[in-house]
């Protein structure tokens, strides 16, 4: 049985979720919390390898290959480090989830969002985050945050994918906020960053505390 805390991060690209959740983790080091903080793809060996085919590769990959592989990563990740930390009692930090696959390969991808969510269930034998937090911001404000980072310039194989699927990633995560209403917790990512964060820890503490009762 599942004793810890899962929270997942989400957002689009440049919307600040790497330096919120460094900001997050120096947060949980300083309150002496018992945690964890990985990330999807990757996260294991293998998952890691599965990382660099999703990332790199020069061949296409149609959303179904893609859903597959990420899909496959996320399977060992929970096998290997995210269960066992839950169940010992950790928070557990996820840099992305299965919230991902649904906007970048269904909503953006045109993937069917049932098939998603029959092999999403059975990839996480339907674990699902305490809390997500969606960082939210206007695709060209990501996009010209991006590639004003000079380690930034060369674009992956996700991010080069042009604005119209980009756009769509953001309304996909907008919808499933909607309907994930108790789960999702969205933030505007385009205020300071210090802002950003204070409503990131308030939303975290407010829900961490209700599972502590
Ligand atoms: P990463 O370099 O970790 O990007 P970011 O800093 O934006 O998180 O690369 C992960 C990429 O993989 C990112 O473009 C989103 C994409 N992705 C999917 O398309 N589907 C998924 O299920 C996951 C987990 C990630």
């Amino acid at each position: 049985m599942k004793k810890g805390f899962l929270i997942s991060f989400e957002g689009g690209e440049g919307c600040g979720k790497s330096t919120q959740i460094k900001k997050f983790v120096k947060y949980l080091e300083d309150n002496k919390f018992d945690f964890l903080c990985t990330r999807e793809p990757g996260g294991t060996e293998v998952g890691e390898k599965i990382r660099e085919i999703l990332l790199m590769s020069k061949e296409n990959l149609s959303s179904e290959t893609e859903f597959l592989l990420f899909s496959a990563s996320r399977r060992k990740l929970l096998e290997d480090v995210v269960c066992p930390a839950l169940e010992s009692g950790k928070i557990v930090v996820l840099d992305r989830f299965f919230d991902s696959s649904y906007t970048y390969q269904g909503y953006a991808g045109s993937l069917n969002l049932k098939d998603i969510k029959n092999i999403t269930d059975f990839a996480t034998s339907k674990l699902k985050p305490d809390l997500t937090i969606l960082l939210d911001l206007p695709v060209e404000v990501g996009m010209s945050r991006k590639s004003k980072d000079e380690k930034l310039k060369n674009l992956d194989r996700i991010e080069s994918k042009g604005t119209v699927y980009h756009e769509n990633v953001r309304k996909g995560y907008l919808t499933l906020a909607k309907k994930n209403k108790k789960r999702i917790f969205v933030v505007d990512a385009s205020q300071s960053v210090e802002n950003v964060f204070e409503k990131i820890k308030n939303e975290f503490e407010r829900r961490y505390k209700k599972t502590q009762n």
